[in-house]
């Protein structure tokens, strides 16, 4: 039984589990992802990454894990304005680390920024060991956001940061008919030219109406293990930034 509707929203239909349709999904789409991902965002993603990353500066985070990393871009920022002493992105699509990867590499940044296959609800690595977690609209993709969320707890030292940046639905009326006549009119068109997969570009509003925002999230992660929750909303409320302290 699922905690939570986001859990239940799959991509295609087929038996295959959660996890395993969406590590499929995103290694199909990896190629096209992040110019998919800018052009969606008209260029916001890459404004909210970096203003999480603001925000996290004043944490001095050496030891840093970013979760659901894709393609790199809240690991490449990080370890550029935050000149952490280690920094590993995890996530459970090879096709999109490796795009990552070869984008680390680009810059220079391979000795700093490191990735490995691992399942945020079932994390292989130490408890305590990182000063700061991110994670950029992945949460929603997770096949149990309580786990995952306790996950990241486990693994954070004590007073260690969280920062997640998730895809909302706008809850200001005005602002909602203009993300859903977005969603509904463009998105599918913007999917039918650039990408390969259509499903995954229904999957992405499907997944966003249904995941819990706001002070559900702040809930949740107060069950979770965290102890104080700082939201914050960018773009007509599109997007909202957790920020929490283990
Ligand atoms: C929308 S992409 C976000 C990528 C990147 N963080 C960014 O800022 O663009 C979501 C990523 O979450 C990953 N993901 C989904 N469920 C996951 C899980 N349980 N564990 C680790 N990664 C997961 C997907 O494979 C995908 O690469």
């Amino acid at each position: 039984m699922s905690e939570f509707k986001c859990e239940e929203v799959l991509p295609y239909d087929s038996k295959e589990s959660k996890k395993e349709q969406i590590s499929k999904m995103f290694d199909r789409i990896a190629g096209a992802y992040d110019p998919m991902n800018h052009l969606m965002s008209l260029g916001q993603d890459r404004r909210w990454r970096r203003k999480a990353i603001e925000r996290l500066a004043s944490f001095s985070p050496k030891r840093i894990l970013d979760v659901a990393t894709g393609t790199g871009d809240f690991a490449i920022v990080a370890g550029l304005s935050l000149n952490p002493d280690y920094l590993l992105g995890v996530d459970i699509s090879e096709g999109m680390m490796n795009v990552g990867r070869e984008k680390v590499q680009r810059l220079g940044l391979s000795d700093k920024i490191s990735f490995q296959y691992e399942d945020a609800t079932e994390l292989s690595l130490p408890s305590d060991s990182f000063d700061a977690v991110t994670v950029a609209f992945g949460v929603r993709n997770f096949s149990s956001l309580s786990k995952g969320l306790s996950e990241i707890c486990r693994v954070l030292r004590k007073e260690g940061v969280v920062a997640i940046l998730e895809m909302t639905e706008p809850e200001n009326w005005f602002f909602k008919i203009g993300y859903k006549l977005y969603t509904k009119l463009c998105i599918p068109i913007l999917a039918k030219i650039k990408s390969k997969d259509q499903l995954a570009y229904d999957y992405l509003p499907n997944s966003i109406a249904a995941f819990p925002q706001g002070e559900r999230m702040r809930q949740l992660l107060l069950s979770c293990g965290f102890s104080s929750v700082e939201i914050k909303k960018f773009t007509m409320q599109t997007c909202t930034f957790y920020l929490a302290v283990k």
